[in-house]
């Protein structure tokens, strides 16, 4: 099949590239001309486990093309992805102006150009429900028939940074949110090769398309902050949230997934997601109490290494080096939008705190926003020299097993705060180590010379 996708960001990128995987022609198409040249000249702009084999055999073999013209694209193209943002307005609604403007410059091209036949609308981007419904409008507008020259369909995107080509090539379910037949069995077509394994595909109405993407997310975030709560209790009474995890995940009901205890949520889709649901909640006279208290506790939750920190030298931050491990929002990602680590460095910045910090793919993103206020570290134990703490943001594999004697001896305090609970307290605190974490026991340090460092673990995360 033929395809175009507007927008070539994380979700656009993927997607392009995945679909001519399976042997679709593809353009992609965007209106930042430095990206396209980039991704012209076979550099990938994002960082993403897995994308760069894929782009470089489909390139190659001229099923991937790279543009800043959609005029150039549309002619050719029987279905049109939008993989456009939609980030929070003021008042935490999705920003519609990037997917209404480019439907519209759709709907003109297309009613100039009735031989160009019948083409499928295809919102790929995580949008309010009702949005299906307006893009259709925008066609009707110019006159376009539905059904017999275009089609909106509602395609959300489930797809995790970090694991998206993963992700992509084996969904666990595919949503195709349209009521035309028509356009139903072009998508299926489209999507059969992903789900070879009998993973479903389901086809519902728009508005019900639109409303899973939401739900799904505004679920995973209630979830993470349930446990985040449960871990601050379990701070205050004595419990280990690493215990209560585990005894709680087994349970088939509540699973294993997505327990981990931890800094707040961030990234450029939970955060927005659940302001934009809460928001459209309200603009039906609906007050969704659930999110709202899911924002609240989460943006405290990501000040809690701060305020620790600030405890533990009783407010005098001022010109104290720390360091800092991890920056991107999680791992196997260089995305630092609204990355919980960001909020940490402005907290500390604001007391005064002098940081140095190291992640192995978010440096650039965040020199982008810190430039000279921080200092960039050429390899993790770099970023310890001379620190009086460091405080761990983001659960990279390299943070896991590390050199806590190398640690030790670089640190000028044996101090660390981990927000990813990456080690065990007790072990930590028989290194030497004053070690503080989420929702754990906190032991005061006392060396244990004969201890087998290696075995300083904990069973690790496996949520993406
Ligand atoms: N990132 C994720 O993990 C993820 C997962 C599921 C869904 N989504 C949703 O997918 C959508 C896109 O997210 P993303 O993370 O890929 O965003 P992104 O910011 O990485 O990419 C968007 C791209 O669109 C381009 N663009 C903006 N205006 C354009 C225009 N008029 N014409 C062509 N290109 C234009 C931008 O230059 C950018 O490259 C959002 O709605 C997001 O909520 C994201």
């Amino acid at each position: 099949m033929k395809l175009a996708i507007i927008g070539t960001g994380y979700v656009g990128l993927v997607t392009g590239t995945c679909f001519a995987e399976m042997g679709n022609e593809v353009v992609c198409v965007d209106i930042d001309a430095q990206k396209v040249d980039k991704l012209k000249n076979g550099k990938l702009p994002i960082f993403e486990p897995g994308l760069e084999i894929f782009y470089e055999r489909n390139r190659r073999e001229g099923r991937l093309h790279f543009t800043t013209s959609l005029e150039e694209a549309l002619p050719e193209s029987e279905v049109i992805f939008l993989a456009l943002p939609t980030p929070p307005g003021e008042d935490g609604s999705a920003d519609l102006s990037y997917v209404l403007g480019v439907a519209q410059q759709i709907a003109a091209w297309m009613a100039a150009h009735p031989e160009a036949g019948y083409k499928i609308i295809v919102n790929k981007s995580t949008v309010p429900v009702g949005t299906a419904d307006r893009v259709r409008e925008i066609f009707e507008s110019y006159g376009l028939r539905a059904s017999e020259q275009f089609d909106v369909v509602s395609n959300p995107e489930f797809l995790r940074e970090g694991v998206a080509v993963e992700d992509f090539m084996k969904p666990e379910r595919v949503i195709i949110g349209t009521r035309s037949p028509r356009a139903a069995e072009v998508m299926t077509l489209l999507y059969e090769p992903f789900v070879r394994q009998g993973n479903p595909i389901l086809v519902m109405d728009e508005r019900s398309s639109e409303m899973t993407k939401y739900a799904a997310n505004a679920f995973l975030a209630t979830k993470i902050t349930f446990m985040n709560e449960i871990a601050n209790l379990c701070e205050r009474v004595g419990a280990n949230v690493d215990d209560v995890r585990r005894g709680i995940g087994l349970d088939s009901r509540i699973g294993k997934q997505f327990l981990y205890a931890g800094i707040g949520f961030g990234g450029s889709c939970f955060p927005k997601d659940v302001k934009a649901l809460a928001h459209t909640a309200a603009s039906h006279g609906y007050h969704f109490q659930i999110l709202q208290a899911v924002l609240e506790v989460n943006e405290r939750q990501r000040r809690v290494l701060v305020e620790r920190v600030a405890h533990y030298f009783n407010q005098q931050l001022q010109g104290r080096r720390l360091a800092i491990w991890g920056l991107a929002f999680k791992p196997n990602t260089d995305d630092v939008r609204e990355a919980p680590a960001h909020v940490i460095i402005r907290g500390l910045l604001d007391y005064g705190a002098e940081l140095s910090v190291f992640d192995p793919e978010a440096m650039e993103n965040t020199r982008a926003v810190f430039g000279d206020a921080i200092r960039y570290a050429s390899g993790m134990y770099e970023a310890l020299e001379g620190a009086e703490a460091l405080l761990i943001c983001t659960e990279w594999n390299e943070f896991r097993r590390p050199d806590f004697q190398r640690m030790r001896q670089l640190l000028a305090r044996p101090l660390i705060f981990d927000g990813r609970n990456l080690y065990h307290p007790e072990r930590m605190a028989q290194m030497g180590f004053e070690y503080y974490s989420i929702g754990r026991p906190h032991y005061p340090p006392h060396v244990n010379p004969s201890l087998d460092l290696l075995e300083n673990i904990t069973d690790g995360k496996v949520d993406a």
